[in-house]
């Protein structure tokens, strides 16, 4: 029985903080205005990433991973796997199992202009 590494960010935060945190989270994700992202978009929403990941504000509604609404707002990549930033997100899409082997996200074969498009993408999930 292999555990899960799990890493978790606490952060203490006045009431007017917390409040804007909190409207924050719950607003649904922003509609991507550049080319590259809009074409990430559909690839996300149309591909097998929407049957396991759920995007408030798009047809993507899988529950049984991270939800992606607010991904880039996160510090960290795969509960603490790899910290956030381009490079590693593009290497997660392209083969989850390398950084974290034995996770539950499978690779779904991607092009190379794909793979950015998705990765221009999920950066404005923020
Ligand atoms: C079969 C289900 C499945 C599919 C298909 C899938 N994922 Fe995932 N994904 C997961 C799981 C489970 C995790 C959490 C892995 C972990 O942290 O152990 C994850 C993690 C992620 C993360 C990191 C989330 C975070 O909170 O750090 C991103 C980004 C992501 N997936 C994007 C995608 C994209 C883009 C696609 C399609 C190209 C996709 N996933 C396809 C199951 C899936």
């Amino acid at each position: 029985m292999q555990h899960a590494k799990m890493a978790l960010d606490v952060t203490v935060e006045s009431p007017a903080a917390f409040a804007a945190w909190r409207a924050a989270s719950l607003r649904p994700a922003a509609a991507p205005t550049n080319a590259a992202a809009q074409a990430g978009q559909a690839i996300v929403t149309g591909r097998q990433c929407a049957s396991c990941h759920a995007i408030a504000g798009t047809p993507a509604s899988g529950q049984v991973a991270p939800d992606l609404t607010h991904f880039a707002s996160r510090r960290t990549i795969a509960a603490g796997a790899l910290p956030m930033n381009r490079d590693n997100l593009a290497a997660w899409i392209a083969d989850p199992q390398a950084p974290k082997p034995g996770n539950n996200m499978p690779k779904v074969p991607l092009s190379p202009s794909e793979l950015e498009a998705v990765v221009a993408y999920l950066e404005t999930l923020k």
